[in-house]
């Protein structure tokens, strides 16, 4: 895979997406930051990473023969390949906090930001967006934070991490075909932050309620049993899970 490493930058997925829109990809391509002056979180939050000490990058993938009704399968195989990175690394107690935050131990130690590339209305790739916290031990103001090092007790190198998410990246990828939908989708499931409990939810308007995550639909809503017994599902901007 080509990779390109850049001291500072604004944002791994902006810089990706404007290579890209400057100059098609043939192939996956990497870009990691020391340093990003502006990082993406989800629903337009900021990313948070102290210089150097963290995997800050993005992959731009082709996709081919996935609609874009299907697209939730591609954030079930990235977080499917950072859970298989993290495990190599000795990471225990893995578990994906719908739609796509991984946790060790009830901490957020990777967030994710997948951006779809759309070409005559299909999709033709994504730009993917991965921040591992590695070696930051402090976190202002993100108490569920947590990193590698936390974990482990000791510095990694960032390089070596990079290594083998883009190992289990491709890997995860190579199955992205519709025939393995519905192993992805279990396996997903299997790693599902408090599947089966029950569990304190808000909803869009700051509602407090409880249910028990069941599952996932193939539109990546998050599938609730609820106290009237219905299962309802939810998209990212209807619900947010307490801790
Ligand atoms: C989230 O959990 O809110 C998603 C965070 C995604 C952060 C990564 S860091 C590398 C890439 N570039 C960005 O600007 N964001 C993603």
């Amino acid at each position: 895979m080509d990779i390109i490493k850049v001291d500072a930058i604004d944002s791994t997925n902006a810089f990706l997406r404007e290579l890209n829109r400057q100059k098609q990809f043939d192939g996956p391509v990497c870009v990691m930051a020391k340093e990003q002056l502006a990082g993406k979180g989800q629903m337009g939050t900021v990313w948070q990473s102290e210089p150097g000490k963290n995997l800050t990058c993005s992959v731009f993938m082709q996709v081919k023969g996935i609609e874009l009704v299907e697209q939730f399968f591609i954030s079930i195989a990235v977080s499917l390949a950072v859970c298989d990175a993290l495990n190599d690394l000795l990471i225990t107690k893995l578990s994906i906090k719908w739609p796509n935050d991984i946790l060790s131990d009830r901490k957020k130690i990777c967030g994710i930001l997948i951006e779809n590339v759309v070409k005559n209305g299909s999709l033709n790739g994504a730009i993917i967006g991965i921040g591992i916290n590695v070696n930051q031990l402090e976190f202002d103001n993100l108490p569920q934070a947590g990193s590698l090092k936390k974990i482990l007790g000791k510095d990694l190198e960032i390089e070596e991490v990079l290594d083998v998410l883009l190992t289990k990246l491709e890997q995860r990828f190579t199955q992205l075909t519709t025939s393995s939908f519905a192993m992805l989708k279990k396996e997903y499931e299997r790693l599902l932050f408090r599947r089966n409990k029950p569990s304190t939810f808000l909803d869009a308007e700051g509602n407090s309620f409880v249910g028990i995550i069941q599952s996932v639909n193939n539109e990546g809503k998050l599938q609730v049993l609820l106290e009237d017994e219905i299962v309802t599902p939810f998209d990212l901007k209807e619900i947010s899970l307490l801790y």
